[in-house]
């Protein structure tokens, strides 16, 4: 199979990273393995993981080393192809009717067209990198619909034909695994579990992504959120809840805050569940003592 011509320049995975990093995203070597070989080989990557891991924030990046704007399909319950693919702009159709009165008019032309984001792929291939956002939120029956879509790159537009892509674009699915997806689905894209960073990529990252936090206060907001992520909570921490937390705290500390009482204060920008809160109670200062040691 022919290496995609959109990703000369990016000839291994390391390379990839490095660029990732040029755009500010720290890949692991797994991460940026599969989404090197999702390029070469012209496979969606699909990446799944817990809230806030960067599965969002990957899929931007690479947009960004691609040098292509990222379409992103949000997806959510109820989703249908409408939403995805294209609808008509009914109220324009109707005026342009009544503008034209007597005279012939395309009600079916481009100017009419709503192109979502799966057309807008379609469209342009080599512009574009196709984010759907999600998936685990649609139902069954999209995915079903999407399973299609990536099997042959094409959409049927009953008033206008078959659009097919020139090229098979770059798509990065997410998912936060609310529940499983279709093995049909999966088979057909290169799969990467985003797992929680280690700490000390995590204190690189909020470096990179805070600003102004001191070396030690991001490894001690990385032990800290380590230590919450050990605890059975129904809304842990996310990485860009580190980076925040890292930020809040230094603001707090800057402002006369002791080290553990700064995170202790800066609390609900980690943890924003009231359950959660409500569980670690009694233990959350001691436990931060502990990180921020
Ligand atoms: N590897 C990384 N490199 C740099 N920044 C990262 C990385 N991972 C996460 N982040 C930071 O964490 C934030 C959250 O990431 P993102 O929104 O991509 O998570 P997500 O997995 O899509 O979460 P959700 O499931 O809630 O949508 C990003 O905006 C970014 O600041
Ligand atoms: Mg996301």
């Amino acid at each position: 199979m022919p290496i995609r011509r959109s990703i000369v320049g990016i000839d291994s995975p390391d390379r990839l990273a490095t660029s990732l990093r040029d755009a500010q995203y720290l890949a692991d070597d797994s991460l940026a393995t599969a989404a090197y070989l999702a390029l070469a080989l012209g496979k969606p990557l699909l990446l799944e993981g817990a809230p806030g891991v960067g599965k969002t924030e990957g899929a931007k990046a690479i947009a960004s080393v691609l040098g292509r704007q990222l379409v992103r399909l949000q997806c959510y319950e109820g989703i249908d192809s409408a939403h995805a693919l294209y609808e008509w702009n009914y109220p324009r159709q109707m005026l342009a009717i009544r503008q034209a009165r007597e005279e012939f008019v395309n009600i079916y032309a481009d100017d009419f067209l709503i192109a979502r984001p799966m057309l807008e792929a379609l469209r342009h291939p080599r512009d574009t990198v196709l984010l759907i956002d999600e998936i685990d939120r649609a139902d069954h029956e999209f995915e079903a619909f999407l399973l299609e879509f990536l099997s042959d790159f094409s959409i049927s537009i009953p008033e206008r034909g078959t659009i097919r892509a020139q090229e098979h674009p770059v798509v990065v699915l997410t998912s936060n695994r609310t529940r499983e997806l279709h093995e049909a689905l999966r088979r057909r894209c290169v799969y990467h579990w985003i797992d929680y960073p280690h700490p000390t990529r995590e204190a690189e990252i909020v470096m990179m992504r805070a600003s102004q936090v001191a070396h030690d206060t991001a490894y001690r907001v990385v032990a800290a959120v380590g230590a919450l992520r050990a605890e059975p909570l129904a809304k842990p921490p996310g990485v860009a809840e580190t980076v925040e937390w890292a930020e809040a705290a230094t603001l707090l500390h800057e402002q006369g805050a002791a080290w553990p009482a700064a995170f202790r204060r800066a609390i609900g920008v980690a943890l924003k569940d009231q359950d959660d809160l409500t569980f670690l109670e009694s233990r959350l200062d001691d436990m931060l003592r502990e990180a921020a040691a």
